[in-house]
């Protein structure tokens, strides 16, 4: 992978969902062969300078687990978020996250691993292939998008290091540092932002840790310069800006948990059936569009999670 300094264009910006499309289409058939013979991922830091996006990320493989359905436009993908750490309305997070410093940056593993430690960002990405994979997101409060992640299997990087028989949980947890996150200066959740993921659903194959989105590194307001994407659960399940990861036998309480466990379980399964206690799920609006849809079980990944909670009563693991 090499991450490229851009010019003062950035194709996002100027480039409709339809060429982003071709013109990866054809990046791919042009450099088909390179790209597979590119094992080994090269990172250049410091041309990664701060992490703000805009700079592309080169080498990307495509992936079959890549939904064909409509992009939403990048402009939306990035200024339209969730990110209460830089305000709680949609718009703040892309007009104030410019005060995260997303370089350099590591990650702490902790807990029943083989391979605890601090590992830099580079580390983590060494030697490793990335992949576009374009995911349908659905968040709890009714709306959805469709984005073109870029990223690597999160099973990959947690088969090296090598955890324990009694780990049976992953806890992420996001930076805390209210100089750069200014939002923490106010009690709208508990900080740091914590999430969780059962083992299984950890390594599943779908679940991802992305880097970047449409081609490119990963803006801050989206979660720079490392964040979770696990596309059968609700939004609040991909926790951005990770700086930690502790591998537990006892599962983990979310930040959303804390502040309401009535509201968003530890699941966080797409379930159209489950209510909220506040609106019904049964519906969403992809975002530009008017008309709502219906929302698919497991956001439409059914056939391949499904058989994570065979057994379980999804109403009441919610
Ligand atoms: N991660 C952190 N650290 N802080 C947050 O407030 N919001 C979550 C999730 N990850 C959040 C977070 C919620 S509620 C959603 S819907 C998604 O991020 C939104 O991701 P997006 O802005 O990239 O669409």
């Amino acid at each position: 992978m090499i991450i490229k300094q851009m010019a003062d264009i950035r194709p996002s910006e100027i480039t409709d969902q339809q060429i982003y499309r071709e013109r990866r289409r054809f990046i791919r058939n042009a450099s088909g062969f390179l790209v597979a013979g590119m094992a080994s991922a090269v990172l250049h830091p410091r041309s990664a300078q701060a992490g703000h996006g805009g700079q592309s990320i080169e080498g990307v493989k495509s992936s079959s687990f890549s939904t064909k359905e409509k992009l939403t436009p990048y402009k939306d993908v990035t200024s339209y978020n969730n990110f209460y750490e830089f305000g709680t309305d949609k718009k703040s997070p892309a007009l104030q996250a410019g005060s995260l410093k997303p370089r350099p940056w590591t990650v702490v593993v902790e807990g029943a691993v083989s391979r605890p430690g601090n590992y830099f960002l580079e580390d983590i990405l060494k030697g490793r292939s990335l992949e576009e994979r374009i995911y349908r997101m659905r968040c709890v409060e009714g709306w959805s998008m469709v984005i073109p992640w870029v990223g690597f299997p999160l099973g990959d990087f947690i088969k090296r290091l090598e955890p324990a028989a009694n780990a049976r949980y992953v806890e992420f947890q996001t930076l805390f540092d209210p100089v750069q996150m200014p939002g923490q200066k106010r009690d709208v959740l508990e900080w740091p932002y914590v999430e969780g993921l059962r083992m299984d659903e950890a390594m599943h194959p779908l679940t991802l840790l992305a880097v970047g989105l449409y081609g490119e590194v990963l803006p801050n307001q989206s979660g720079a310069p490392l964040r979770l994407v696990v596309p059968w659960k609700y939004g609040f399940k991909g926790i951005k800006s990770i700086v930690k990861m502790r591998f537990l036998e006892q599962q983990p309480r979310g930040s959303w948990t804390r502040s309401a466990p009535h509201e968003y379980g530890f699941y966080a399964n797409v379930n159209p059936q489950a209510s909220h206690p506040r609106w019904s799920q049964r519906r969403e609006r992809r975002i530009g569009e008017f008309r709502k849809r219906k929302t698919l079980m497991f956001n439409g990944y059914a056939e391949q999670v499904a058989h994570l909670y065979q057994g379980m009563d999804l109403k009441n693991f919610f």
